[in-house]
Parts: structure tokens; sequence; C-alpha cells
């Protein structure tokens, strides 16, 4: 049997949400669950365009901070707090997890095994959502199709079945062209690493720039094998 929200992501699929312009779906989606909505940031580019779309809303904004940031990516949530006046949630790795994980591992264990980076993205990063994720209905990302061949795939609304909420990705289909004029014309403050051949950007000792022609998220975790190379925040069916 089909839950609730299931049903409500159905409907609004069947009404066509997904022919709708972003502000359009934007009041649809806190009209229709209040204060359930949230918006997950890293200060990406593409992250930055949302929190253009979504400043005057009531839809909640959070972060993951792993402790592993760029301190470019600090730069950039700084630049934005001020900005935008926005009250952005950052959530952290439960210590009773990280401690042990680092006293038997050490800091940068990710590079050694990819179980280890897997522990390590699950503690930093996957853990920390799951809590960001409780008492929401809609989880607005960044996401774009152009970053891999996983994300072509995909349509703008997905119904999540492992978080059990709707996912919504606004310029899934914008170009980077596009994402970059958008944030040129709109004044919007960019971590500057975007600046530096850097285009998908994670946790500073696993993103790295990229040369042109390079696939784009040939930047992250680069020494592990292609076919792995997601850190489990997304999960594709
Ligand atoms: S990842 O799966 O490889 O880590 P990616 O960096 O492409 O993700 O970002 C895709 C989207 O995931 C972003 O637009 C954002 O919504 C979300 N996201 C990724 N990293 C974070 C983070 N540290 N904090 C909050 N949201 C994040
Ligand atoms: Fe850990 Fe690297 Fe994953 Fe960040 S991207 S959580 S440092 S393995």
């Amino acid at each position: 049997m089909m839950n609730e929200l299931k049903e409500t992501y159905q409907k609004l699929i069947d009404e066509n949400i997904e022919s709708k312009s972003i502000e359009e779906v934007l009041e649809i989606l806190t009209s229709t669950f209040p204060d359930e909505v949230c918006f997950s940031t890293s200060f990406s580019f593409e992250d930055q365009v949302i929190t253009d779309y979504v400043k005057n809303s009531e839809i909640k904004v959070f972060t993951l901070d792993t402790g592993r940031l760029f301190e470019d990516t600090y730069n950039t949530w700084n630049l934005t707090k001020s900005k935008y006046k926005l009250a952005i949630k950052a959530y952290y790795p439960n210590p009773e997890e990280l401690e042990p994980f680092i006293q038997d591992n050490g800091p940068d264990s990710f590079y050694r095994s990819v179980e280890n980076r897997k522990t390590c993205c699950d503690i930093r990063k996957v853990h920390p959502l799951k809590r960001a994720l409780m008492g929401n209905k809609v989880w607005i990302t960044g996401l774009r199709a152009e970053h891999s061949v996983a994300r072509e795939n995909l349509s703008q609304f997905e119904w999540d079945e492992s978080n059990q909420i709707i996912k919504y990705h606004p310029i899934l289909f914008w170009t980077t062209e596009q994402v970059r004029d958008y944030i040129k014309k709109n004044n919007i403050p960019y971590n500057i690493l975007h600046d530096k051949g850097f285009v998908s950007i994670g946790c500073a000792p696993c993103t790295r720039a990229i040369q042109p022609g390079e696939d784009f998220r040939a930047g992250r975790w680069w020494w592990e094998d292609a076919s792995k190379k997601e850190c489990g925040l997304h999960v594709h069916k």
C-alpha cells in the first residue's frame, strides 16, 4: 500500500508540477507542506543559485559541515549568511561515531580503502543528513544532470525511497553557463574555487580541480574507480 506522502507526490506529478517555473513550484511546495520543506546547501555554484530562489521563503536551509571542508567553502558560507540574513543550520558528525573511527584509522584513512572512505562519508555526511531530513516532506538539492551519467537520468521530482521524502532538483537541467550567468547577474557570492578549475566541490582532502575536457566529477575521490564515486547522500535506483 502506498503511503500518504508518496500519494501526494504522485498527485503533484499527475498535475504536471514539473512543467511549472521554479517560483511556482516553491509556492506549491511551501503551501502544501508548511514548514516541512528543506534545502541542503554545500555552497556550490548550484546551491548558491537555489539559495537566491529560496531567500524570502520559509524553506529551511541547512548544510552538513563535515569538518573537512575547504576554507573557501567556509568563506562562501560567511558571505552567504551576511548577504541573505538566512538562518543556515549546520549539522555535525556525531562525536561518538567519529572519535573511535579516527582513533582506529587515523585522520585520512579514506585514501586507503573504499570501505574507509564510505565509512567516513557515512559518519560525516550521511548520518547527519538523516537528522537534517527528519520531520521534512520535501528535500531540495542542487543536483545537475551534467555532473554525472547517473544524474543525467534523474527527473526534477523524485520519490526518495530510502529517506521516504520527495526530492526536488530545481536546476537539474541548467547548463554550467546558465548557472554562471545567474550568479553574475544577481551578484551572488560564490566559492572562488570555481574560478580555479574546481567544478564539483566536496571535502578538501577528497576534491581537486579538473582539467578541461575531464568529466565533471573527475575531481572527486579521484583515486577510486569511477563507478564507486557517490558518497551516499544521493542514492539513485
Ligand atoms: S555529493 O553526493 O557528491 O556529495 P554534490 O557535491 O554533487 O553531492 O552535491 C549535490 C547536492 O547535494 C548539493 O547541491 C546539495 O544539495 C547536497 N550536498 C552535497 N554536499 C552537501 C553538504 N556538505 N551539505 C549540504 N548539502 C550537501
Ligand atoms: Fe570523509 Fe572525504 Fe567523504 Fe569528506 S568526502 S566525508 S573527508 S571520505
